[in-house]
């Protein structure tokens, strides 16, 4: 059997990308030159920028830094116009550094990092302030969600991921209730891995936090029996490519499970007028901020593009009726002032508009704490299978 690489390198002409990831050590600068030829072959394929993307480059060594830059230099005397461009993330610490001194010393090379403020609102959703009412948040939904979690296909037994697991209430809960094998949960906020660190600790709970960026995941290929992924997904611009990503470590067979907003559908009787246009006009705000507060209806096209089967859809409405109306208040409060913020720093927000949607969320509010109101908040739950490989063919 051929021996599998510690890395991978690919290149995808249509972003003019190539991608490097894996770990590369290389005993000497000649065990590089698999990687130089197709980085240089990749390069004379295209004009303009050529990106390489080091997002997901777990190790390299000292031989191989040091190939990589006889590499970039040379690539440099052959195409002089061709704009280098190294891509990394602050995920991997050693990173930084490194590639911005390649960058000081070859003429010609940038470094961009990837995930340093790469979603609008970035600061304000990984802020501790948050904590409140994340934990309010998920316990409301838990209420319905447990039994979801089953009739999608969650056993006692699996092996399960949670990607942007935030605080760290539900894999806390998934925890207690399946008693998985064991449990990966993964996010980019240092507030919320240490806050979701500590609760593991004082609980005594087997569950591996670690820092991570959801499009570029840190996770082996066909790894997880149940990937989980919580209204995460609405913040990216590209959500194909982090269910690409989620596919990559669901392992044949096993499910991926997401929960999304469906953020134009909330209402709240008596005022439903103002509530519908000012939730409504949220998402049209936001999409201009590339953030689908309306990704629910859209999961299913999402999950079969990424190539998930048996697919399994639930509306979930939380409602006045089904909700300690305390804690739903507590909840969309919290979201209502999020959202404030945001649309008050995106410059080109009319003032009318901002002032109108104040007055759509206190009513929504209203409809919520008022005894004769009828508030609710849709969400959307989907899940698919990764389609188990074809046996292959005996030769
Ligand atoms: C709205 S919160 C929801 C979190 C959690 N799943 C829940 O249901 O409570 C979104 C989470 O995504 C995390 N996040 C955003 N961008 C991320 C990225 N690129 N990689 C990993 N986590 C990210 C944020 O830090 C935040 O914890």
């Amino acid at each position: 059997m051929r021996k599998r690489l510690p890395y991978t390198v690919r290149f995808n002409p249509s972003n003019q990308e190539i991608e490097l990831a894996g770990t590369i050590r290389p005993e000497r600068e000649t065990d590089f030159e698999l990687v130089a030829t197709r980085i240089k072959r990749s390069a004379a394929a295209i004009a303009g920028a050529f990106y390489i993307n080091l997002r997901r480059l777990r190790h390299l060594n000292h031989t191989g830094f040091v190939a990589l830059a006889r590499c970039l230099q040379e690539l440099r005397e052959d195409h002089p116009e061709l704009a280098i461009k190294l891509i990394i993330s602050t995920m991997i610490p050693w990173s930084e550094a490194r590639f911005k001194f390649l960058s000081e010393i070859i003429e010609g090379v940038a470094v961009e990092i990837h995930d340093k403020a790469f979603y609008p609102g970035h600061s304000e959703v990984e802020n501790e302030r948050l904590i409140p009412s994340l934990r309010t948040q998920t316990s409301v939904l838990w209420k319905h969600e447990r039994k979801l979690l089953t009739r999608h296909g969650l056993r006692p037994g699996a092996r399960v991921a949670d990607i942007g697991c935030s605080i760290g209430d539900f894999a806390t809960l998934v925890h207690k209730a399946f008693k998985p094998e064991a449990i990966v949960a993964v996010d980019h906020s240092q507030p919320f891995l240490e806050y979701a660190r500590g609760v593991a600790g004082e609980f005594d709970l087997d569950i591996e936090y670690r820092r991570g960026d959801l499009s570029n995941l840190l996770l082996d290929d066909d790894s997880f029996d149940f990937v989980t992924c919580r209204l995460a997904l609405n913040m990216f611009d590209r959500p194909g490519d982090i269910l690409r990503e989620l596919f990559r470590i669901t392992r044949p067979g096993g499910r991926l499970y997401l929960m999304t907003e469906f953020m134009s559908q909330v209402y709240g009787y008596p005022r439903d007028a103002t509530v519908g246009w000012t939730y409504r006009r949220a998402a049209e705000l936001f999409a201009v901020l590339s953030t689908e507060l309306d990704l629910g209806p859209k999961t299913r096209g999402y999950l079969v593009g990424a190539g998930y089967t048996d697919l399994r859809i639930d509306l979930l409405e939380i409602s006045g009726a089904n909700t300690d109306r305390h804690d739903f208040e507590r909840v969309r409060a919290s979201w209502a002032s999020f959202i404030d913020r945001e649309i008050a720093a995106a410059a080109d927000t009319d003032d009318s508009d901002a002032e109108r949607m104040r007055q759509g969320f206190r009513d929504h509010i209203n409809a919520i704490t008022h005894r004769r109101g009828y508030p609710t908040w849709p969400v959307c739950v989907a899940s698919g299978q990764k389609p188990v490989a074809p046996p292959r063919a005996a030769t």
